[in-house]
């Protein structure tokens, strides 16, 4: 796999990734254990330094190793993923030890935090978690400071999208429920 296409985002400009409420897929590593599941309540929470929430089940695998290993990373797939992410959100891999090989995700590493990101998305946030315990055990709320962003300059670049013109399968995914997404419409400006 290339990654001609893959360029650093200024960490100040790391918010606008998720600025359009894309459904993302939230990927942890800790050691021999990898795990990636689809979440739809990621959230920007700062400027500068960059930091994003995410809500975790504690139900999930995905969780359980962020817990242990303290870092994950926050990917934006596209449509060309739709199937991918929705089966990432619908099997755990504590029934599925293969999920990722049935999934048919492939993982790389931009960097030497050790973090796996997902092969074929349109941005990546690497975070490492600021411990909240309150917030994670009440509320499930995960807090993430980012400390490395990239995103496909296909479609982002200059720190904005660029979703008019391109092709629908580079589109972010915007969840509704039961299998339903949108893909992401079109730019519209203010007159202000
Ligand atoms: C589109 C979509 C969005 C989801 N959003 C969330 C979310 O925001 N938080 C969460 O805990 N689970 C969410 N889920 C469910 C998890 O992705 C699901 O429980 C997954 O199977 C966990 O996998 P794991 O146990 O291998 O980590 C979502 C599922 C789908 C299909």
């Amino acid at each position: 796999m290339t990654h001609t296409n893959i360029k650093p985002v200024e960490l100040e400009k790391a918010y606008r990734l998720l600025n359009h409420g894309p459904t993302v897929l939230v990927s942890a590593q800790n050691g021999k254990d990898v795990d990636v599941m689809a979440a739809a309540w990621a959230c920007a929470l700062e400027f500068s330094p960059a930091k994003v929430t995410v809500v975790l089940d504690k139900s999930t695998k995905t969780r359980q190793i962020i817990e242990q290993n303290g870092y994950f990373a926050l990917q934006v797939p596209c449509f060309a993923q739709i199937d991918m992410t929705y089966q990432l959100g619908s099997i755990s891999q504590f029934e599925e030890p293969d999920k990722l090989k049935i999934c048919g995700t492939e993982l790389f590493y931009p960097d030497d935090s050790g973090v796996p990101l997902v092969e074929g998305c349109i941005a990546w946030l690497i975070c490492k978690v600021i411990p909240e315990p309150h917030n994670q055990q009440a509320h499930d709320l995960f807090i993430g400071s980012v400390i490395g962003a990239w995103a496909d300059s296909r479609v982002f670049r200059d720190g904005h999208w660029h979703f008019s013109n391109v092709d629908n399968s580079l589109k972010s995914l915007h969840y509704i429920a039961g299998g339903t997404f949108y893909t992401i419409g079109d730019e519209v400006k203010t007159s202000l």
